[in-house]
């Protein structure tokens, strides 16, 4: 055993050779790293919850180098050198997505696709610059966080191929800047969101292979740039609504194996763009309707 005069004189040894090294050689990367320290610990913390990188994804992921130079990772080209980008898609990645992530206040794109990542989604609520949010195809459970509508620059988000539970966050409504929204094949269950028809930017919606029920909302018509929708494979009742009929650039509508009923109606006939229609496993009757030729 040691006395403590002695640790304590082993530490100070350790804190002299420690600022030596920063002094010296690692003199950039040690003055950087303090700078900005909260986006050292949130990437510090994300890794130690990765328990599996079979093809050494991380093996760069070493504090002698700053964090801007680690794998997936990219940053604001001025300082304090922040993380503005974390990609870091098809690698295999086993564990938990931490919500230390949710520190990287300017992050702007996540890309976690294509892991096998566990557990709940990361709470991702202060991240006022995030525009992109891809975590599809891994193992994630549990539900969408409601701090998600938060993030008021989202333009891209795609959890799809998850195993997510509970319900489309009501208030998405407030993501104006949603473009591309694909939540599909997971076990969402609930209602889509009547309010998901203010979001005029939508250019995409696959809601497909999930538990919904209820009704397809009847005032989709303000979203004037979508050109995708997929609700099929879920449960939603009653009858098409005939506004979507005044989707002037749909081009692909899918809302298969469902359970809609009554006639199609007419008003699908006034949609130009479309290329692909799939109505298919309902319950619908009558004629389809006539296109302008
Ligand atoms: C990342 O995790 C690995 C494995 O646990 C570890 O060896 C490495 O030091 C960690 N890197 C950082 C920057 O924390
Ligand atoms: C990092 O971002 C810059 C500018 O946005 C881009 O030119 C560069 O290709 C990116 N690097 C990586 C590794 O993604
Ligand atoms: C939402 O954003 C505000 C403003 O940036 C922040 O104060 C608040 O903590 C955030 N809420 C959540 C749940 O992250
Ligand atoms: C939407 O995006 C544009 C540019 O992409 C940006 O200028 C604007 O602030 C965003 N709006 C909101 C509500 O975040
Ligand atoms: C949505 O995600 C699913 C599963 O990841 C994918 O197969 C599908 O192509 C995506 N939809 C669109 C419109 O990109
Ligand atoms: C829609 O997107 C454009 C850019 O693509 C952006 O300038 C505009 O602010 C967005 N609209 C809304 C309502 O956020």
């Amino acid at each position: 055993m040691r006395s403590p005069k002695q640790l304590a004189k082993l530490a100070m040894l350790l804190l002299l050779a420690l600022l030596l090294l920063c002094n010296g050689v690692r003199n950039v990367h040690c003055s950087r790293i303090h700078e900005n320290s909260v986006d050292l610990h949130s990437l510090i913390e994300f890794n130690k919850s990765i328990t599996d990188d079979p093809q050494g994804a991380l093996s760069n992921w070493d504090t002698t180098t700053h964090f801007c130079h680690w794998n997936g990772v990219n940053c604001t080209t001025t300082p304090p050198f922040r993380v503005k980008q974390l990609k870091l898609s098809g690698w295999n990645l086993g564990g938990q997505i931490t919500s230390s992530l949710g520190n990287l206040n300017f992050l702007e794109t996540l890309d976690l696709s294509y892991n096998n990542f566990v557990g709940p989604l990361p709470i991702l609520g202060n991240l006022q610059r995030l525009q992109t949010l891809y975590l599809y195809h891994n193992r994630l459970n549990g539900m969408i966080p409601d701090s998600i509508t938060n993030c008021s620059n989202l333009a891209n988000l795609d959890l799809s191929a998850n195993s997510l539970v509970g319900v489309i966050p009501p208030k998405l409504d407030l993501l104006s800047n949603m473009s591309y929204l694909n939540l599909s094949r997971n076990s969402l269950a609930g209602v889509i969101p009547t309010k998901l028809g203010f979001l005029s930017n939508l250019t995409v919606v696959d809601l497909s292979v999930n538990l919904l029920v209820g009704q397809i909302p009847p005032k989709l018509d303000l979203l004037s740039k979508l050109f995708y929708l997929d609700l099929s494979g879920n449960s939603l009742v009653g009858q098409i609504p005939p506004r979507l009929g005044f989707l002037k650039n749909l081009e692909y509508l899918y809302l298969g194996s469902n359970q809609l009923e009554g006639s199609i109606p007419d008003e699908l006939g006034q949609l130009l763009q479309l290329e692909q229609l799939l109505l298919g496993n309902n319950k619908l009757t009558g004629e389809f309707p006539r296109m302008p030729s």
